[in-house]
């Protein structure tokens, strides 16, 4: 809902407001976001009858109470005297009228002057959400079915009867003819506010856009925790927080070109004691895979300001007479129950409102995925033979990865030659395809399109389209340059090509990969005054790219990748619905990089796949159990020779995939807890069914003690609570044979193994049946694991490292 009374504005969602209005002088003050200032009754009142009086008393107890001329501050001037503009809490600020904090607009203009003084002109408010024109942004389809419409059985509580909003504010630079529009859409169902800006320059004279940011956020108060993720390849979403009492916290991708692995867009400001239950959290994030900056900074005493965006450093635009320059979307939730609070309902608008297309509410398939298997070394009969093992196992996709096209055998040529390579594939990709399909699997595909090799019929043809700088060295990563997608020649040529592969046979699935980050960044159509523009006019590019091939192939899954998580963001989001989540296949390592995602991102993002052991990132052996409960939390599949697997695993594939089919709705659009560092819960929107993971860490002798306590369950529902059961190879024991064996069996030897073979253990069983308001407030008493001292059917053999998935599911007679 949306709501104006004179100059003053409510943006309110299920949960939390957002509250402002505009002063005398024009500027508009930023009076509250967070918390709802209106009941649950108001919110329906304000529904029903639109009666805004009560905003004006509210905006009086709220507003800055600002009466006298603060010591050496400059005061804006004489007719609104004593207004200085450092004290108020403002919707954006430019440079050059008093405050001097960090802005939201930074603009050069003709004459040298850098001070821009933008007040308001007018405001609408509107039912319809409107895109961006050169950037992705959230939608509203006015379904709401994947969110609200699931939880039946509820009293519909106002929010469900409201709907998405949006208000476009414009503001006027008050000697200049600029216009700077500020745009809110407002989503009630998933407590998320937008933001992004659009400035227009309507005068004669050219305008130098120094930094332009999306959003801009005053409090009232210091000591903001800010969480942000950090890592490298292979290593993604670190959580690391800073409280910041006085000066300025920094997340931001400087210059690597893509959102990125060593700073991923997502940030959250908390209070120092929000827990993952209670307690004020807010959610940001932006709309953008490029260099990227958000900064918290407070003047030490009473304010803070939050603000994110486009990163300044090495941007700039010329806006022409005539022209405008948008910032990509702000996202911004609120909750005051905690992270966990905050997360569910950034999930709930990432599936809902920047997720789209076809595949936003399907299942996702189980795939196979060869790259782990085979890595450049393959040909159609050895994919064949995978493709068999994982049809057996009832997997539903083949993606064959990198090395399928041009002269592409290792990571040193073939970029950017989209075609097949037919000494691999004499069938090419329509007959791999037609063979894969007989299986009954989908055929998916591996690209790379915004790449070239050196080495390549593309970069012989066309040296000019890689970005590097005439005359001088350039560097490359993994070999490879990168094309300028800032050309309109290389966009058209990437949509040519990846159309005619993509028609060229029964392609289901594309994975999109982008390797190496920038350097010498340089276009050679762009004049030297233009030439900061490079790296956001790639990205306009890109996704023009990316928008009309999604558009022109609506069935195919799209999911990104860039050398894993390198590019995980709602920019790429908005157009593929899940993204790689990292090369790092080690579930002990993904418990802790999924979790980093989980914060920001749905489950059904993620892309999570079951690979080899000794894993091929950290030689670590995890057994086959964990790595199937870990990559369940994720868009699932395997990334392995299935082949190659003993025929006991193999069996436990297949049922891990039949597991993974019956709970896959509930995995993939459930709501998603965090329980505790190592244990994550999905429960179904309508709260019949469940999954809890647990994961053990490090395994201690005699431990009776384990509980399992849930989140999200009905209180007056009752459920059946199992675990999955996973068999015991005897040969887990080691020499704890010859406590049982009437003959000494020498370990790993002969008969060792034939024991193994014959001898099968089910491993222990725990059910039971109880009301959620006992689960979620007690929890269930779990079997005692292995504990050095003897082992029955009812032990659970719970290794460092091992992991145990529970479900629940509702008792309805
Ligand atoms: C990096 C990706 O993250 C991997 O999964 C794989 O697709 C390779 N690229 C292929 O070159």
């Amino acid at each position: 809902m949306i709501i104006r009374k004179d100059n003053i504005f409510l943006l309110q969602t299920k949960n939390c407001s957002y509250f402002m209005q505009v002063l005398p002088s024009g500027h508009i003050e930023h009076i509250h976001y967070g918390m709802s200032i209106l009941s649950e009754r108001q919110y329906e009142e304000l529904l029903k009858n639109g009666n805004t009086e009560i905003l004006a008393d509210m905006a009086k107890v709220l507003e800055i109470k600002h009466k006298n001329e603060g010591g050496n501050m400059v005061v804006y001037a004489p007719e609104y005297y004593p207004m200085c503009l450092e004290v108020m809490p403002l919707e954006m600020s430019g440079f050059g009228k008093g405050d001097i904090r960090e802005p939201m607009v930074e603009l050069t203009f003709k004459d040298g002057s850098t001070t821009c003084d933008f007040l308001f002109e007018n405001a609408v408010i509107s039912d319809e959400i409107t895109a961006l024109e050169t950037l992705p942004s959230s939608y509203d389809d006015k379904d709401k079915g994947a969110v609200a419409d699931l939880q039946s059985g509820a009293t519909v509580p106002a929010y469900m009867a409201d709907h998405a909003m949006q208000l476009v504010i414009t503001l006027k630079e008050k000697s200049k003819d600029v216009r700077l529009k500020m745009i809110y859409k407002v989503y009630p169902d998933c407590n998320t506010i937008t933001r992004s800006s659009k400035l227009i320059n309507d005068s004669k004279e050219d305008v130098r856009i120094d930094r332009l940011l999306s959003n801009q956020l005053d409090f009232q108060q210091t000591g903001f925790k800010l969480t942000s993720f950090h890592g490298r390849w292979a290593d993604e979403m670190g959580e690391t927080s800073s409280v910041c009492n006085a000066g300025k916290v920094v997340n931001e991708e400087l210059a690597a070109g893509e959102s990125g692995s060593r700073s991923n867009p997502f940030t959250m400001l908390s209070m120092p004691d929000t827990t993952e239950t209670a307690g004020d959290c807010f959610g940001f994030n932006l709309v953008y895979s490029g260099n990227h900056y958000s900064a918290l900074s407070s003047n030490g005493t009473f304010l803070s300001r939050f603000v994110s965006g486009i990163q300044p450093t090495g941007f700039e635009w010329l806006l022409n007479p005539g022209e405008s320059f948008e910032a990509p979307e702000a996202v911004m939730t609120y909750s005051k129950k905690g992270f966990g609070g905050m997360s569910r309902s950034m999930h709930d608008f990432v599936r809902k409102h920047i997720v789209r297309g076809e595949w936003r509410d399907k299942e996702r398939p189980i795939l196979i995925n060869n790259w782990e298997a085979t890595y450049f070394n393959f040909n159609q009969s050895s994919l064949l033979r995978i493709a068999k093992e994982a049809s057996k196992a009832g997997v539903e996709l083949f993606v064959l990865d990198d090395g399928w096209f041009g002269a592409r055998n290792d990571d040193h040529a073939g970029l950017g030659d989209w075609v097949v390579n037919t000494k691999k594939l004499p069938d090419g990709l329509k007959g791999l395809a037609e063979k894969i399909n007989a299986l009954g699997m989908k055929f998916g595909l591996w690209v790379e399109p915004e790449m070239v090799n050196e080495n390549s019929d593309l970069f012989r043809k066309h040296p000019e389209w890689a970005v590097r700088i005439p005359g001088r060295d350039h560097s490359v990563g993994r070999t490879q340059m990168i094309l300028d997608m800032s050309r309109k020649e290389v966009q058209d040529y990437i949509i040519d090509a990846l159309s005619k592969v993509f028609g060229s046979a029964n392609i289901s699935y594309i994975k999109w990969d982008m390797n190496r980050i920038f350097s010498d960044r340089f276009s050679l159509e762009l004049p030297a005054e233009r030439m900061k523009e490079f790296q956001h006019r790639y990205y306009i590019g890109l996704y023009r790219v990316m928008k009309t091939l999604t558009t022109n192939f609506p069935h195919i899954l799209f999911e990104g990748c860039s050398a894993g998580g390198n590019r995980f963001d709602l920019g790429i989001l908005s157009y593929f619905p899940q993204i790689w989540a990292s090369d790092d296949t080690d579930a002990v390592c993904r418990m802790d990089i999924q979790r980093g995602y989980s914060y920001g991102y749905p489950v059904n993002t993620q892309g999570a796949h079951v690979s080899a052991v000794p894993n091929h990132q950290t030689l670590h052996t995890v057994p086959l159990e964990t790595r199937f409960s870990v990559a369940a939390f994720g868009c699932f599949g395997y990334e392995l020779n299935l082949g190659e697997l003993a025929d006991e695993q193999k069996k436990q594939v297949a049922d891990q995939v039949e597991f993974y089919k019956q709970w896959r709705k509930v995995f993939q659009f459930g709501d998603f807890y965090r329980l505790d560092k190592y244990r994550f819960m999905v429960v179904s929107k309508d709260k019949s069914a469940a999954v809890a993971l647990i994961f053990q860490k490090e395994s201690r002798p005699n431990n009776d003690y384990l509980a399992l306590k849930t989140m999200g369950l009905a209180d007056d529902k009752v459920y059946e609570v199992a675990n999955r059961q996973v068999g015991v190879n005897i040969k887990a024991f080691g020499s704890l044979i010859n406590t049982m064996a009437p003959i000494h069996v020498k370990q790993d030897g002969i008969i060792h193994g034939i024991i193994a073979r014959h001898y099968k253990m089910n491993g222990e069983k725990d059910e039971a049946i109880a009301t959620g308001s006992m689960l979620n407030g007690c929890g269930v008493r779990l079997n005692p694991d292995y504990g050095g001292t003897g082992y029955g059917e009812d032990t659970r053999m719970f290794r460092t490292n091992d992991a145990r998935l529970y479900v629940f599911a509702e008792v309805t007679e």
